[in-house]
């Protein structure tokens, strides 16, 4: 039987998570994804990634424009497996946790939340006052399993595909579909490292040789631009 599954990006940094989760669910023959995009999701895009909007697009089997209040989407009698808003902006929860359902991914969220089915937030922003982390508390207490993609690092990611597609399994997990992008912990060997992880820990040489560079760029730059004072 066919899965649908709404996958929604939205304007928070992050939109390779959204990017990454569509691929990955492209993998499995029976989900069918309805995709939702909202404006500010275009612009991170852009910014962010070398995709395009249409490349993104792409990805998904049917794509939704975020007005199309009479999508099917918008009503539960269309069933699906749930959603992903992947990024999650402060706004779009925001609207989730007040039902202000004036766009199609507040209100597919809405409605997922409303037929008891999963809603997976991949929220995204730091740091947070009380009024993020008391809208965080009324979603999970209509339903909804508020996720930050924060890092795993047990899993030793050598890669920051590694991180992004580690925390996208397990947002994945959540809605209950299973991928093979999920290193799963499987117990702690006598020495601290899992089983089965790499062996090589990140490389930050390369993040140290670019601070190296960075610092005699500045003192370059320090001798040749004439001081204010
Ligand atoms: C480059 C960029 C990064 C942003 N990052 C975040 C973020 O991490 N979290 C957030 O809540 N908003 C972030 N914003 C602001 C949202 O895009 C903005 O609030 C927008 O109205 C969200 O609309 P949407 O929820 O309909 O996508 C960012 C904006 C830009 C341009």
């Amino acid at each position: 039987m066919i899965r649908r599954v709404i996958v929604a990006l939205t304007g928070a940094s992050g939109a390779v998570y959204g990017i990454r989760a569509l691929e990955m669910l492209r993998e499995l023959p029976d989900v069918e994804t309805h995709l939702v995009l909202t404006k500010a999701a275009r612009a991170t895009i852009d910014h962010e990634t070398d995709r395009t909007v249409a490349d993104v697009r792409a990805l998904a089997d049917v794509v939704h424009s975020d007005g199309d209040l009479g999508a099917p989407i918008s009503s539960g009698s269309f069933r699906t497996a749930g959603m992903l808003v992947a990024p999650c902006s402060v706004k779009t929860l925001s609207g989730i946790a007040t039902s202000y359902d004036d766009t199609l991914v507040v209100r597919a969220a809405d409605v997922v939340l409303k037929e008891r089915r999963p809603l997976v937030l991949l929220l995204r922003e730091t740091p947070l006052h009380a009024g993020h982390i008391r809208l965080m508390a009324d979603v999970t207490a209509s339903g909804a399993i508020v996720m930050p993609p924060v890092p795993a690092f047990y899993t030793r990611p050598v890669t920051i595909e590694d991180i992004v597609d580690h925390t996208v399994g397990r947002a994945l997990d959540a809605l209950g579909i299973e991928t093979d992008h999920v290193q799963r912990w499987d117990g702690q060997r006598g020495d601290g490292r899992r089983a089965g992880a790499p062996s090589h820990p990140v490389d930050f040489s390369n993040i140290a040789r670019n601070a190296a560079i960075g610092a005699e760029a500045s003192e370059v730059s320090r001798q040749t631009t004439p001081s204010s004072r």
